[in-house]
């Protein structure tokens, strides 16, 4: 997918009253997304397995599903937070290093859609526009490519060039959230086993919050303390995140019924088929999206203290729930 296509920053640019303005003095989304995205791709170059590298079956099956496409929404997000928090950086720059933090959270991402499409989760065989990674290497290695992108993850952690101390809660912070408590497992058990229940409401919530808003909020937080951020903004930016992660899946659900495959990457109306707990199920579209409009605006919010620090990931927050796959 071409960054033109996921920003489509002239449409959203032309919706009433729900596009907004770029920052006044920092670069276009556009950029941002395009520069972000081309950082990580090259990153995740670096940094993971050569598919000459024996056993070269999972090496290929790792970069299959890495490089098969995806918006880096997660590094984009964790590397426009450090911006934010370091201050006395020369116009344009990141804090150094910052890229291995984003490639690391952007492999545990590709490992939970690996294993998300697997047969025995969603059974999904379209994937970022390409066949997912058990039907080109089989379930075995695909099972285990996911496995693999979670250790390499914690490998590159490991070695992050930031303070002991930092990393340490860096590593924390993105166990928890991938974890089975509040975080991405436990969210991901939660809506298999509310699959034919008519969830409810807050049980919908929690799943949305767990499964995609948790791995949302560790890229938040993680960039933050990664830029040296104080406790008080660390925690803004997890307010921050908890509403525009819980949103993003919402957008997700909401997609998912109203574009085609070939728009999304991904087989659409599979929510439908398979009796997901979903936002639409639950609220219907127009409903859903007040709610995820609503979300946007509460986390902004908590970016306040920021000031114009923040008008980058301010703009980003309107992307995700503005964005068209
Ligand atoms: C898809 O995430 C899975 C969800 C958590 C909803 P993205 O929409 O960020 O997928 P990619 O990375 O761009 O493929
Ligand atoms: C997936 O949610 C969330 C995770 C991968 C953790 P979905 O099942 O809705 O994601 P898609 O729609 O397949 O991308
Ligand atoms: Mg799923
Ligand atoms: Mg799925
Ligand atoms: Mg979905």
């Amino acid at each position: 997918m071409t960054v033109n296509e996921t920003t489509d920053l002239q449409s959203l640019k032309q919706t009433p009253g729900r596009g907004r303005p770029d920052p006044p003095n920092g670069p276009s989304l556009n950029d941002t997304l395009a520069s972000g995205c081309a950082l990580i791709d090259s990153t995740l170059d670096r940094l993971l397995p050569a598919e000459t590298q024996i056993p070269t079956s999972i090496h290929k099956a790792m970069r299959h599903s890495v490089f098969a496409g995806g918006k880096r929404l997660r590094p984009i997000l964790c590397m426009e937070a450090a911006r934010m928090v370091q201050r006395e950086l020369p116009a344009g720059e990141l804090p150094s290093g910052v890229e291995d933090l984003g490639s690391a959270l952007e492999m545990l991402h590709t490992y939970s859609l690996i294993h998300d499409d697997l047969p025995a989760l969603d059974n999904d065989d379209l994937r970022r526009g390409k066949p997912t990674c058990h039907v080109v290497f089989g379930e075995d290695i695909a099972i285990l490519a996911g496995d693999a992108l979670q250790t390499h993850a914690y490998e590159v952690l490991s070695k992050l060039p930031c303070a002991p101390q930092a990393r340490i809660r860096i590593v924390g912070e993105i166990a928890r959230g991938t974890g089975t408590i509040d975080g991405m497992i436990g969210g991901q058990v939660m809506d298999l086993e509310a699959e034919n229940t008519r969830a409810d409401a807050a049980t919908v919530e929690y799943i949305h919050r767990s499964k995609t808003g948790a791995l949302i909020t560790a890229s938040l937080t993680t960039g933050g303390i990664y830029a040296g951020g104080t406790r008080e903004e660390i925690e803004r930016l997890r307010e921050f995140g908890q509403a525009i992660g819980l949103a993003f899946q919402i957008v997700d659900d909401v997609l998912d019924v109203t574009k085609s495959s070939a728009e999304l990457g991904k087989t659409a109306g599979k929510d439908t088929a398979s009796d997901k707990a979903t936002y639409p199920a639950v609220f219907g579209i127009e409903e859903s999206l007040r709610r995820a409009d609503a979300l946007i605006v509460r986390a902004c919010e908590a970016l306040d203290p920021f000031g114009n620090r923040s008008e980058t990931l301010r703009s980003l927050a309107h992307f995700l729930v503005e964005r068209k796959s």
